[in-house]
């Protein structure tokens, strides 16, 4: 394989750049030529495609965010916008394509390898939504963001003696919580894998303030059923304690990628061009335990998600 592209689709996420340098510089080490095509599969069909250099990659492995920019394409969802992806991949000359993305932008990828392109798919979401593989690019990251805000806001909720309500993203993947909780104590952590008993929260912040305790944290996943408002709205009026809502948002998606993200997108972006220079079959390129991994696109995508139970039994008993 001597022409290859790379893409990065959906949401951003910390490591998308030092994924995309792996890709590159170890495509150019190996004499292929790599194409960088922007706005994910958008900017594939509107054949939005350049060829990259080695410098065109320098002073990125700290960036956050893209350099070749994302987007959720609807188009691709169409037969015309796939048949034009496609045409594109053959215009262009393109033998294989790596793409960095969510569940979505891989299921995208299968879509491709089953029309005939070879496809290398890079985990690139700050969700760690992805069964096939221990963590996604991004995730580490978006942990140790939230991580520093949960810390500020424990300053002022405890000077205030307030219970705060702390919204964090992840989609319908509670990991994102779980991780920032237990690593910031959080008193209570909602997720969406598990029902939401709101009596034994409002009774464990009650005991917390007998214990004389004045502030509370709780850490709401996005995909909890019910809404970070209505949840403070409930534990005021059970407690009486004065509850705030703090949402996250889209700054966990930002910002300059932890040494743990760079390396592991490193590695990844690595093992794709690999694996596209021996003539693979489709993968999905993971971790598991310490080893990086790839897996026949098709199963990864198929492999169901079990929420860590061991981890939330552990920030549960921790928090008491
Ligand atoms: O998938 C990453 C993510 O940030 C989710 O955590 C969140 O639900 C979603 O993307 C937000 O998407 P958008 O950027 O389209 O608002």
């Amino acid at each position: 394989m001597k022409r290859i592209g790379v893409l990065t689709s959906g949401g951003d996420a910390p490591g998308m750049n030092a994924a995309i340098r792996a890709v590159v510089r170890t495509g150019i080490y190996n004499k292929m030529e790599v194409y960088g095509i922007k706005r994910g599969f958008e900017g594939l069909i509107d054949g939005e495609i350049m060829e990259m250099t080695v410098d065109s990659v320098s002073d990125i492995i700290q960036r956050g965010g893209t350099i070749l920019q994302t987007a959720r394409s609807e188009r691709f969802q169409t037969p015309e916008g796939f048949k034009r992806a496609l045409d594109m991949m053959q215009n262009f000359e393109l033998e294989g394509l790596v793409i960095i993305g969510g569940d979505g932008s891989l299921h995208g990828g299968l879509e491709l390898s089953q029309a005939g392109v070879p496809i290398m798919g890079l985990p690139g979401t700050i969700d760690n939504d992805l069964s096939y593989t221990d963590f996604t690019l991004g995730f580490d990251t978006a942990v140790n963001t939230a991580l520093n805000a949960i810390g500020n806001i424990r300053d002022t909720s405890s000077s205030h003696g307030r219970t705060t309500v702390v919204e964090v993203m992840g989609r319908n993947c509670g990991d994102i919580a779980l991780y920032a909780g237990l690593a910031g104590g959080a008193e209570t952590v909602l997720i969406p894998e598990e029902t939401v008993d709101i009596h034994l929260v409002c009774r464990n912040l009650i005991q917390r303030r007998n214990r004389g305790k004045l502030h509370s944290i709780i850490i709401r996943a996005e995909g909890v059923e019910m809404t970070s408002d209505e949840l403070a709205n409930v534990i005021q009026d059970r407690t009486g304690l004065e509850t705030k809502v703090v949402v996250l948002g889209y700054i966990q998606r930002g910002g300059s990628p932890t040494a743990r993200d760079r390396i592991l997108a490193s590695m990844m972006g690595y093992q794709a061009v690999q694996l596209l220079l021996q003539d693979s079959s489709s993968k999905a390129i993971g971790i598991r335990g310490s080893e990086i991994v790839d897996i026949e696109l098709e199963k990864a995508l198929q492999m169901e998600r079990k929420v860590d139970s061991c981890t939330v039994r552990l920030a549960e008993m921790l928090s008491i």
